[in-house]
């Protein structure tokens, strides 16, 4: 019956109050856009000493967007800044954090058992009506969900680093996910000012299937001698249009981060040759040289 009131129930799954897990890179910028956006965000950490750095992080962070937005308007630039920053909450008890979230955005490391536990803590504590959402990069919705007994109101929430910059979002679904579920995650990714795809829930949903494929075939390139690094990267800025070539984005993104997925899919799909690591790739991890955060990778950095 409620079929045919799906508007009804879209409307009755407002999303206002978020609690995002996990104050890193991606945690910050979830709870900064959700804030910006009027809702009323829980963020939970760890450790008091963690959320410190991500309220400072954020507070820059929205300081550069309200003088971006209002930029001959220093008291609506103000009040941006205010409100939202007074609409997060910084806690460390994930339990007590959920008790009236309408929506939990989980961000924490990139560690299958350690969501899952997280999930199914979050399960006993938090209301029915409670959509669960990851944002993972890499690892399947549908075995992050296992544990909890709301796969129906469950999904993926992927967004791109970083976030408060990158418009773009993948709603992601598992068989079980209802399409009520789907269309509030839809509706608040809008709300929040992101524009949305479906996705199913595949590896790497579109974006990372697509990408990580990419930036391997360009580091087997290079390890075959075909082109230099550079001239890798200009026939990719100058042939393609891109903005950035695929071994600059290797950099960027953390040479460890890459081998890291690309492991974890050639595991789970040892016959798919897109999923294969690459041995240079590998070497230069060890090696220590993961990109910008190290200071060297297919480039060097003198400031990270
Ligand atoms: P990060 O390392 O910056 O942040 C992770 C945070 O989670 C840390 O502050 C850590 O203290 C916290 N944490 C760990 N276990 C926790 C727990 N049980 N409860 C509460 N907090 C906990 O990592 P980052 O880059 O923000 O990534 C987080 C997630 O987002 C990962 O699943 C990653 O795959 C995904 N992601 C990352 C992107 C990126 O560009 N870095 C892009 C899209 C998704």
């Amino acid at each position: 019956i409620r079929r045919h009131f799906s508007n009804t129930s879209v409307l009755n799954n407002v999303i206002e109050n978020v609690t995002v897990i996990g104050g890193g890179l991606m945690g910050s910028g979830i709870a900064q856009v959700s804030a910006q956006s009027g809702h009323n965000v829980l963020l939970v950490d760890v450790s008091p000493e963690i959320l410190k750095n991500s309220e400072s992080a954020i507070a820059k962070s929205v300081a550069r967007v309200a003088k971006k937005l209002h930029k001959d308007d220093e008291n609506a630039a103000n009040k941006l800044k205010e409100e939202t920053l007074s609409r997060i909450k910084y806690v460390t008890d994930p339990l007590k954090s959920v008790e009236s979230s309408d929506l939990v955005v989980e961000a924490i490391i990139e560690n299958l058992e350690l969501k899952q536990k997280l999930f199914k803590s979050l399960d006993e504590a938090a209301p029915k009506k409670t959509i669960f959402a990851s944002n993972t990069s890499s690892l399947s919705i549908a075995e992050i969900a296992s544990t909890s007994n709301r796969k129906d109101r469950f999904g993926g929430l992927h967004f791109f680093s970083p976030v408060p910059v990158m418009r773009l979002l993948e709603v992601v679904r598992i068989p079980e996910t209802t399409e009520e579920t789907f269309q509030s995650m839809m509706a608040w990714g809008k709300a929040i000012g992101k524009t949305c795809i479906a996705c199913k829930d595949t590896p790497g949903f579109v974006v990372n299937r697509l990408l990580v494929p990419y930036v391997s075939e360009a580091v087997r390139m290079l390890e075959r001698g075909d082109a230099s690094a550079e001239d890798i990267d200009t026939a990719m800025k100058l042939g393609a249009g891109l903005p950035m070539g695929p071994l600059e984005l290797a950099d960027f993104t953390g040479l460890d981060i890459g081998v890291f997925v690309l492991e974890g899919w050639h595991k789970k799909y040892p016959d798919n040759p897109l999923f294969k690591p690459v041995e240079l790739q590998k070497r230069m991890v060890k090696e220590g040289k993961l990109g910008r955060k190290s200071g060297e990778g297919f480039y060097k950095y003198t400031t990270k």
